[in-house]
């Protein structure tokens, strides 16, 4: 299976917002996709399968030369095939080849699954937001010092 990663454009936020409502209890709303992508593209990735948007890491620089993942998240048919790890990883070499030196994302406190993506890849925990969400749930943050 042949996967491209590529910088998202607008186009692309109809397809992102399918993933994301398969994906997440509490989906962003497609307004919000939509300006993630339009104002992050340079920092965001998305992997195509045949043509088709199968994964997304959306991201945002912040002061402090930081990336933060805004989100992360494969189409249910295509996961455990190494997609969410090529997304972070290629994350990774953009924003080395940006200078910056970190990266951090929130996760939800009980998804597992993520969280040992995360741990796999080198993020180390930082930290817990008691209630970040707004349904109630905490979240841990985690970073990875790049260089
Ligand atoms: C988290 C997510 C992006 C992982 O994507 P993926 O393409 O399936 O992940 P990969 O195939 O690259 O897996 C890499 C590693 O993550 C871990 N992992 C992935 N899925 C897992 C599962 N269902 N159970 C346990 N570990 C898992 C494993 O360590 C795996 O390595 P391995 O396959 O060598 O064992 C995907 O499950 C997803 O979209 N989940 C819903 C959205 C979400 O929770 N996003 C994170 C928001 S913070």
């Amino acid at each position: 299976m042949k996967v491209k990663l590529r910088n998202p454009t607008f186009v692309d936020a109809r397809q992102i917002y399918e993933i994301e409502r398969r994906s997440f209890e509490h989906p962003h709303p497609f307004l919000v996709i939509l300006s993630e992508v339009t104002l992050h593209s340079d920092t965001s990735l998305v992997a195509e399968v045949g043509g088709r948007v199968v994964g997304y890491a959306l991201a945002a620089k912040e002061v402090g030369r930081k990336l933060h993942l805004l989100n992360l998240a494969v189409h249910p048919d295509y996961r455990r095939m190494g997609i969410g790890k090529l997304l972070l990883q290629s994350l990774e070499k953009l924003a080395k080849r940006k200078g910056l030196k970190e990266i951090y994302l929130e996760v939800e406190e009980d998804n597992e699954v993520a969280k040992s993506l995360y741990k796999k890849l080198g993020y180390v925990e930082k930290g817990r937001i008691k209630e970040y969400y707004p349904w109630g749930k905490n979240a841990i943050v985690m970073v990875k010092k790049i260089s």
